[in-house]
């Protein structure tokens, strides 16, 4: 894709700053038809709001960027978050601290991740629908709670752990392999279980990259044609494929399955901007091959969050998975960042640093 209509997002930043003073929020000002473009945003400036009994002021210092955003804005409710109408903040997830509490389980200075929304303040009751969570004090820097150790990483544990049960030596497949949940995933299957992985990305940048964090081999699915790079470098078939992008890839796994594999429907990020779904036509090959085709949704596994913090933190510490986050600086760039995702701009996860590290926190 041109980048063309990211460049316009420049004149959308230029001029906007935030401070302490105020609270700064973008909004949703019309419906994306297609890709995300500047007039889809609007930035508006509040006061900052005080709270009241059993409620808590958060200061947002990073916030995550997701492909199900474009949804929300579209007016669709997704990953259990309700549709956004035109006027409403953006649903974002991310990392602040506490700095007022009138809450008697959430306690001033804390840092905590949750549903902030795109503003650079808020006042929440801490509810069970903003699913927040204390950051733990591991030495690791606050910025991670908005990918690495945050939803994304929920997801890529879910998804290769509770649905892919990957086992040493598999043949694995991973789409959107430089992407957040990807990048993750390649390391995982190939450091923490020891799958040979082989990964897709767009470009050779990319590719180089993905080689560089899990994957033994790449295919580059912009220059290269899919079925010809899986027949070379996969001769003997796959018997995991972890999917992020649906589509075409998907039909060329499902011809290439060996006996007994596994499909993990994570997303279908190709497919975001069709009109009409794709329509698989080979699924028989799950039966002749007795393979399993199983999606999963993040939010259905919260009940996972410690066990699996305590694993990714694990991991990041003895060396075997490294933090990838891509950090566009600056709340004002906060819509740019979000368009980087479709324009496959982004390596690992798209975040938005809106304040950095706090100096303090309890
Ligand atoms: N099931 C769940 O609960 C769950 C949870 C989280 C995420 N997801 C899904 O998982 C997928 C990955 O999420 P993420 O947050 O890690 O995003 P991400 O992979 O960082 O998303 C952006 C990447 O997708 C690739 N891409 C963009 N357009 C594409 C297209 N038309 N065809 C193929 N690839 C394209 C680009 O990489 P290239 O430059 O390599 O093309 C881009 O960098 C998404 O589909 C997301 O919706 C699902």
């Amino acid at each position: 894709m041109s980048d063309d209509g990211l460049e316009a997002f420049d004149s959308l930043s230029a001029g906007k700053r935030i401070d302490d003073d105020a609270n700064y929020q973008w909004r949703v000002a019309a419906r994306p038809v297609a890709n995300v473009v500047p007039s889809d945003f609007r930035w508006t400036v509040t006061d900052i709001p005080e709270p009241r009994d059993g409620e808590v002021l958060l200061k947002t210092h990073y916030l995550g960027l997701a492909p199900v955003m474009r949804f929300y804005m579209q007016g669709t409710g997704a990953a259990g978050e309700r549709a956004l109408e035109p006027g409403d903040v953006i649903h974002g997830r991310g990392v602040a601290q506490i700095v007022k509490s009138r809450h008697p389980d959430w306690q001033e200075g804390e840092m905590v991740q949750g549903q902030l929304g795109w503003q650079t303040y808020k006042v929440s009751a801490m509810t069970a629908q903003e699913k927040f969570f204390k950051m733990p004090k591991n030495g690791l820097p606050a910025a991670l709670g908005s990918g690495v150790l945050g939803m994304t990483g929920l997801s890529a544990h879910a998804g290769l752990f509770g649905c892919g049960d990957p086992v040493q030596g598999d043949r694995m497949l991973l789409s959107g392999a430089a992407g957040g949940v990807g990048s993750m995933v390649s390391q995982m299957a190939a450091h923490v279980v020891g799958c040979e992985v082989v990964g897709m990305a767009g470009g050779a940048e990319k590719c180089a990259f993905i080689r560089d964090h899990g994957c033994s081999q790449a295919i580059d699915y912009k220059s290269e044609d899919i079925e010809e790079s899986l027949d070379a470098l996969m001769p003997g078939g796959i018997d995991l494929y972890f999917d992020n992008v649906g589509g075409e890839t998907l039909a060329a796994c499902l011809d290439r399955l060996r006996m007994h594999s596994r499909i993990v429907l994570c997303g279908s990020i190709s497919e975001y901007m069709r009109e009409q779904p794709f329509g698989l036509v080979n699924y028989t090959r799950l039966r002749a091959t007795e393979s399993r085709m199983q999606g999963f949704f993040v939010y259905n596994h919260l009940h996972k969050w410690e066990r699996v913090m305590d694993d990714l933190a694990g991991w990041i510490d003895d060396g075997r998975l490294q933090p990838v986050q891509d950090i566009e600086d600056g709340f004002q760039n906060m819509p740019r960042a979000l368009a980087n995702l479709y324009y496959g701009r982004n390596v690992g996860i798209q975040c938005c640093s809106v304040r950095g590290e706090p100096e303090h926190w309890n």
